[in-house]
């Protein structure tokens, strides 16, 4: 474990040398790109300026949480809707690399423009060290390309300032519960948002679908949690599968997709343990779920891998 003291000081010091005017900072509102965020507004004061992308992939009332999070933490930002840019982008991409690699390449057009905006070539992002390594650094293989290291293209002019790029996940909610953030509680999202719960093509209705189902998990596990029935997860959420089967509804068959279910611990999500959750929640969570999403949605299933052999996302 580090020094928080110490990491602060030093990314400060590190950030004023590496940023000689102004700069924009990708944050996604998780406790990643919120530490980068504050770390540079501690840094550099109002020369730095938060973005908040709309992808159009974020879970249910994101937008709003997320205003609320960086106004506690009395942080400068900016919120950009751009889900259109998004899911065009990802018309007819079912390949997940492809997702993530498209996904990348939006947010990097995005990010010159803004920072074009705001007369700057430098973006500051909250990669931490596992998104490199599994990205293939340091000589190894890619496990997935996270969506924060698709790389900048070559013509491109942004310089990338990268302040926790040595660090893990659960040094960052340190150093996060050092700053006083409330974000440094929440449960990680990934930056590519609820494109990798849809497996298969990623469309407004599917999206629309995945994003029912998470708040469904969210709100069941928390439940549970809070009852004493459940250890807190390191991460609890729903994917979509592209899969169709046969249920029904009323007194007709329909043909209806397939949700799995995933609720996991971890110590820094380099390795996880599906947790056993109890039945009846799991029963709740199917009930609502074929509920809210009636006829769309006509089995739930729940994923009992552990990482590895599986990663904790699907894609
Ligand atoms: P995996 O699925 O690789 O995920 O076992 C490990 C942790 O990283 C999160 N994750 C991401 N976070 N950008 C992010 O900011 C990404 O592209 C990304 N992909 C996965 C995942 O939710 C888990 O906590």
């Amino acid at each position: 474990m580090i020094d928080h003291a110490t990491f602060v000081g030093e990314a400060v010091r590190r950030l004023r040398a590496e940023v000689p005017g102004t700069a924009i900072v990708a944050a996604s509102g998780g406790i990643d790109s919120t530490v980068a965020a504050l770390l540079a507004e501690k840094a550099l004061g109002e020369r730095a300026r938060a973005i908040f992308v709309d992808h159009g992939l974020l879970r249910a009332g994101e937008v709003e949480r997320v205003r609320e999070y960086f106004r506690a933490s009395e942080l400068r930002f900016e919120v950009v809707s751009a889900a259109d840019r998004f899911f065009s982008a990802l018309d007819g991409v079912v390949d997940p690399e492809e997702k993530r690699r498209r996904i990348g390449a939006a947010f990097i057009r995005l990010f010159e423009a803004e920072a074009e905006r705001f007369g700057t070539d430098r973006l500051v992002q909250g990669t931490i060290a596992p998104d490199w390594i599994e990205s293939g650094g340091a000589l190894r293989d890619t496990i997935k390309t996270h969506h924060n290291v698709g790389g900048i293209p070559a013509d491109s002019r942004l310089t990338l300032v990268e302040p926790l790029r040595d660090l893990y996940k659960d040094e960052v909610r340190a150093v996060a519960r050092y700053l006083g953030t409330p974000v440094a509680d929440r449960q990680p999202f990934p930056g590519p948002g609820l494109a990798v719960r849809v497996i298969g093509p990623v469309t407004p209705d599917r999206v629309r679908r995945a994003r029912v189902a998470n708040a469904i998990v969210e709100e069941e596990v928390e439940r549970a949690v809070a009852a004493g029935q459940l250890g807190r997860p390191w991460q609890y959420f729903a994917v979509l599968l592209p899969t169709r089967s046969v249920g029904v509804l009323g007194d007709n068959r329909v043909h209806g997709e397939a949700v799995s279910v995933r609720v996991v611990e971890s110590v820094d999500a380099m390795t996880a343990t599906a947790m056993a959750v109890p039945r009846a929640v799991l029963a709740r969570i199917a009930e609502r779920t074929t509920r809210e999403l009636s006829g769309e949605v006509v089995r739930v299933l729940y994923d009992v891998t552990d990482k590895p052999p599986a990663t904790i996302e699907w894609e």
